[in-house]
């Protein structure tokens, strides 16, 4: 539609939202069959969580060989269940690669524990904690401390190193050049994670077993807050609080601390039968007894925030690095909400600064936003089309009257909420609607509903354009809370 005609009739519209700018509500709007969003049981479940974050394992050390490339972050839990990953396997992904190196001072890192002392028989032992990446061998000549934390500093998300002495090891002492270990973790460690004392014959007898000397640990004096993925923003946090919100689907376990891998989980997570897809994820990391333990990624079908980021933890288990990310919709207001500004309780019209209805051609009012709290799906507003005063049998037309800031190349999720209720299930059975992208016609939901979500995967060309075009006459169609989310 040209812009001036959109102008134009912006100007109409003020007039026409002053007009039914009353809390009187016509007497003849039908009760239709409520099923807003019903939000109750449907808070985190911090109980699941807790029992689950007891039995996972996810701590690992340097084992194997050196410089494996860091893998990625992998699953340890979903929803109770633990995944293989989450029963005490950590073998790397064998691949070749190497690291780059950087240089950057030893005073970047503060040490966090000591090791065993120089010229003493006195054992020791290495860290088994979560967030293990990898590990390298460094010189021997001497404790090698600064190519290690050099080689921390060259594994993006390394934010601490543990420096050792392992002897007896076959691998070590006959097809390596050093004995002197440098494992790093995306999670900082302590001292009372020190709990391999190695053990193990790996040299023929009369070799001993394994054993460590001289683990000390260095932990990154800063943390770096990681970027927000990609088709999230940040809400919340860091706090020391995980959400107790409504519209929470599940939960993963992840091996690290990776806000990335947690919105692929929110991406790839099924929709609810009412709350449609994963719009917010929670992502905290669990101390148990002090120590990391899981890092946790909370789904929820609705935006939350920190006024409901209250759960510090229970019992042994304490809540760290707790942030907040919604999922950005590159639909301008989706619930049409925008229209509660301009009127009180009820009014309707046929455009907004983010929504414009279009009529068939020689049609009358057949597509509006809709302000009245009864029929909305959440908040008070929806759309609607067909013929709302029963003037006609056509179908009418909601498009943003902006195109949307999408990006080629790029693939978005476009998720809307339909019911057909209004006009009661004999007349409601002829309810659709038509979904195009750049005009083509990509979705079709049909027939009478209460509230129901709808999606469909669309591939953006940039600027893209979204109509919703349906409502057969006096099969009315509802409309609310369109999302268009990338993948
Ligand atoms: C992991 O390591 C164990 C023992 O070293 C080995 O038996 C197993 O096959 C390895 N698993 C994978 C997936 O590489
Ligand atoms: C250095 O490492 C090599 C290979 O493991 C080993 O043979 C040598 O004894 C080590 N030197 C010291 C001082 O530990
Ligand atoms: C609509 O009515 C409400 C309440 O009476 C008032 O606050 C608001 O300014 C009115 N809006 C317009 C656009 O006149």
């Amino acid at each position: 539609m040209p812009r001036l005609l959109l102008a134009l009739l912006h100007t109409l519209l003020l007039v026409t939202a002053y007009a039914f700018n009353t809390s009187n509500v016509p007497d003849n709007l039908p009760d239709i069959p409520s099923n807003r969003v019903d939000l109750t049981r449907t808070l985190t479940d911090a109980t699941t969580i807790a029992n689950t974050v007891a039995q996972v394992r996810q701590k690992a050390g340097a084992s194997g060989n050196p410089n494996h490339p860091v893998p990625e972050t992998v699953v340890t839990a979903r929803d109770g269940k633990l995944t293989s990953k989450g029963q005490l396997t950590s073998n790397a992904t064998s691949l070749a690669g190497l690291f780059e190196r950087s240089k950057r001072s030893p005073s970047d890192y503060i040490l966090v524990f000591g090791g065993s002392p120089v010229n003493s028989e006195a054992r020791d032992a290495s860290i088994e904690g979560t967030a293990y990446l990898t590990f390298t061998l460094v010189s021997n000549a001497t404790y090698n401390i600064g190519d290690c934390l050099a080689f921390c500093d060259s594994v993006r998300e390394c934010v601490f190193a543990n420096i050792y002495y392992e002897f007896n090891n076959d691998a070590l002492d006959h097809r390596e050049s050093s004995n002197l270990k440098c494992a790093v973790y995306a999670d900082t460690h302590t001292a009372a994670e020190k709990t391999n004392y190695g053990g193990q014959q790996s040299e023929p007898l009369p070799a001993g077993l394994t054993y460590i000397q001289q683990s000390s640990g260095f932990s990154k004096r800063t943390l770096v807050d990681p970027t927000d993925p990609d088709g999230y923003s940040l809400v919340f946090g860091p706090t020391s609080g995980a959400n107790n919100a409504p519209g929470y689907m599940g939960f993963s376990f992840l091996d690290r601390y990776d806000v990335a891998a947690c919105a692929k989980e929110c991406n790839q997570r099924g929709a609810d039968g009412q709350g449609g897809a994963c719009k917010y994820f929670n992502i905290w990391r669990a101390v148990v007894n002090g120590n990391p333990t899981t890092y946790t990624c909370s789904m929820y079908y609705l935006v939350a925030d920190q006024s409901t980021a209250t759960n510090t933890g229970q019992g042994d288990l304490k809540v760290t690095y707790s942030r907040g990310y919604k999922r950005l919709s590159y639909a301008e207001d989706g619930g049409f909400e925008s229209l509660q500004k301009l009127c009180f309780g009820f009014c309707w019209t046929q455009l907004d600064s983010s929504w414009a209805g279009i009529n068939s051609f020689g049609g009358f009012d057949e597509a509006a936003i809709f302000y009245y709290t009864p029929y909305a799906h959440s908040g008070g507003v929806i759309g609607m089309l067909g013929s709302l005063g029963n003037y006609d049998n056509l179908p009418g037309t909601l498009t943003p009257v902006k195109p949307l800031k999408t990006v080629a190349g790029k693939k978005y999720l476009i998720e809307f909420f339909y019911a057909s209720t209004y006009s009661g299930s004999n007349k409601g059975a002829n309810a659709y609607v038509d979904v195009s992208w750049n005009g083509q016609v990509v979705n079709t939901v049909k027939g009478y509903s209460t509230w129901k979500p709808a999606s469909v995967e669309v591939v953006g060309k940039g600027g893209d354009t979204i109509a919703f075009h349906g409502g057969a006459g006096s099969a009315i169609v509802f409309l609310d809370d369109v999302g268009v989310f990338q993948l």
